[in-house]
């Protein structure tokens, strides 16, 4: 584990408390947004860097099967304990999943928190795991002052992505649907 996944695996009793919070905020955004994805072929959910798990249970709740894939073995722990499938995976060294096997693949707030390659690196997993549509919530490519200082205490690689997310994540999918769905967040659709 990097010290990037190393951080979280130290916060991880902290990221806990907000749990019901980011369920509350997710689920708004789901129910606001699920209409942008074309979910009635949809059983199966992969949610990459799933942390405590609240994107991915969102989504069981709205009776998806869900299975969570964490490099943090702390946030895993926590997942299950929030009633979610979870197991530990690096993107960096590929995830044990096979070529799309799962419906759809979620990642939420984690590609702006890593470095360029490793980012190539969950882009091109969920693509490869994915067999129709891969759902990726997090910052939009642009400044913020709010957004900034939460992400310089973090120190992942969020001013990197804002620089060069948008044309990264163009590069690996194809037909990247683009949408504002809270103050500072998108969804990228895509397969
Ligand atoms: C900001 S948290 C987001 C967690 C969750 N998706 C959410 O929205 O609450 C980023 C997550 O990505 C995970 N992560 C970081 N690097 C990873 C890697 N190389 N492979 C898998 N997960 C990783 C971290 O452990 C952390 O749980």
């Amino acid at each position: 584990m990097d010290q990037h996944g190393m951080l979280f695996n130290k916060i991880a009793p902290y990221y806990q408390w907000f749990f019901n919070y980011q369920v509350w905020h997710y689920g708004k955004i789901v129910d606001q947004n699920i209409h942008l994805i074309d979910h009635k072929n949809i059983d199966t959910i992969l949610d990459i860097g799933c942390g405590t798990g609240a994107f991915g249970y969102v989504f069981k709740k709205q009776g998806y099967e869900v299975m969570g894939i964490d490099v943090a073995p702390e946030m895993v722990k926590r997942g299950k304990n929030n009633d979610l499938y979870c197991e530990t995976g690096d993107i960096s060294k590929g995830l044990k999943c096979k070529d799309n096997s799962y419906d759809m693949v979620i990642s939420a707030m984690v590609a702006h928190g890593l470095t360029e390659d490793k980012r190539v690196n969950l882009y091109k997993e969920a693509r490869r795991i994915a067999d129709k549509i891969v759902l990726i919530q997090d910052y939009k490519f642009e400044r913020n002052i709010f957004v900034d200082l939460i992400e310089k205490v973090e120190g992942g690689g969020y001013f990197n992505y804002i620089k060069t997310g948008e044309s990264q994540i163009n590069s690996i999918f194809e037909n990247v649907v683009t949408r504002n769905v809270s103050r500072h967040l998108n969804w990228y659709i895509s397969k």
